[in-house]
């Protein structure tokens, strides 16, 4: 296993899995997508807190599925997953595949939005998928909502912005950046040999006690990037300042519908 990058991003388990339930909708719906692969390999890339790791082996009904993240806390947690066929393994997704047995199925959920170069990244994988091995991947595709355009544009502000460049300046936001559009994977996997392919972008609804709960919601995953960057004192006043221009821009609704696109991309190589 080649070893992993440092990690960009500072996990905590407890506040991913804080809305467990909404999450692992676009995860069911994209297993939904799989064959099963009885007695096959699996593997999960930014496999997280595992408990979707874990239903991948139930789902594929695969004999050995092994989880892979380049977090110590994720992996921490999801070693509480592991059993006979279903393991752990540190490593960085962006660079996986280059020295691997073939696997009949590359799963990964929300996690390759997390690194760039999409088309090499995907070539990769698929080069280490068997003849008739299956690829599911599923990124978010909401850079346009709010709640991304609201924390670039907090972090704008002088008083932030000063206290990001003294940390090396805001990270850019990885969604924005690295996620293409539906049809651009849809032709990729074209030109990758996936005559059998499915494309879909696909709007989830998460509903969150009021607008305010976009914060909890992006604290979990998106803000870990500014959080890594700034002291406490600084990171809880950039927080309290996206919660009140994201409540000013979005409206204070209770409940609030956060329209969610996902693109979720299954595709199988010729047997
Ligand atoms: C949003 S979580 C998704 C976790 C899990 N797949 C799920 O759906 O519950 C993204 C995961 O990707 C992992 N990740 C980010 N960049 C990575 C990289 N370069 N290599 C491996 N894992 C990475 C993070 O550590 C995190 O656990």
């Amino acid at each position: 296993m080649t070893e992993p990058r440092e990690p960009t991003e500072q996990w905590t388990p407890e506040r991913y899995e804080r809305f467990q339930t909404e999450r692992e909708r676009p995860a069911n719906d994209l297993y939904a997508l799989l064959a099963p692969v009885p007695g096959g390999r699996a593997v999960d890339l930014g496999c997280g807190t595992g408990a979707l790791t874990a239903r991948l082996a139930d789902i594929t009904g695969a004999a050995d599925v092994v989880g892979i993240d380049s977090s110590a806390a994720m992996l921490g947690a999801a070693r509480a997953h592991a059993r006979p066929g279903v393991r752990f393994e540190a490593g960085d997704l962006a660079i996986w595949g280059d020295r691997t047995d073939p696997v009949d199925v590359v799963a990964a959920n929300a996690s390759l939005q997390w690194v760039p170069d999409h088309v090499d990244v995907l070539t990769r994988w698929t080069a280490a998928l068997r003849a008739g091995g299956q690829l599911a991947v599923q990124v978010p595709s909401n850079a346009d909502h709010a709640s991304h355009l609201v924390a670039a544009e907090v972090a704008g502000e002088a008083r932030f912005a000063e206290a990001f460049a003294a940390a090396g300046g805001p990270p850019p936001d990885p969604v924005a950046v690295n996620v293409l559009k539906p049809e651009v994977y849809a032709e990729l996997l074209w030109d990758l040999g996936y005559a059998d392919q499915a494309v879909r972008l696909q709007v989830y609804g998460p509903v969150l006690p009021s607008t305010a709960g976009v914060v909890d919601w992006m604290a979990g995953t998106s803000l870990t990037r500014f959080e890594r960057l700034l002291d406490e004192g600084v990171y809880a006043g950039f927080v309290d300042r996206y919660r009140d221009r994201l409540v000013e821009v979005l409206g204070d609704r209770q409940p609030y519908y956060f329209a969610f696109k996902r693109i979720l991309l299954w595709g199988r190589r010729p047997a």
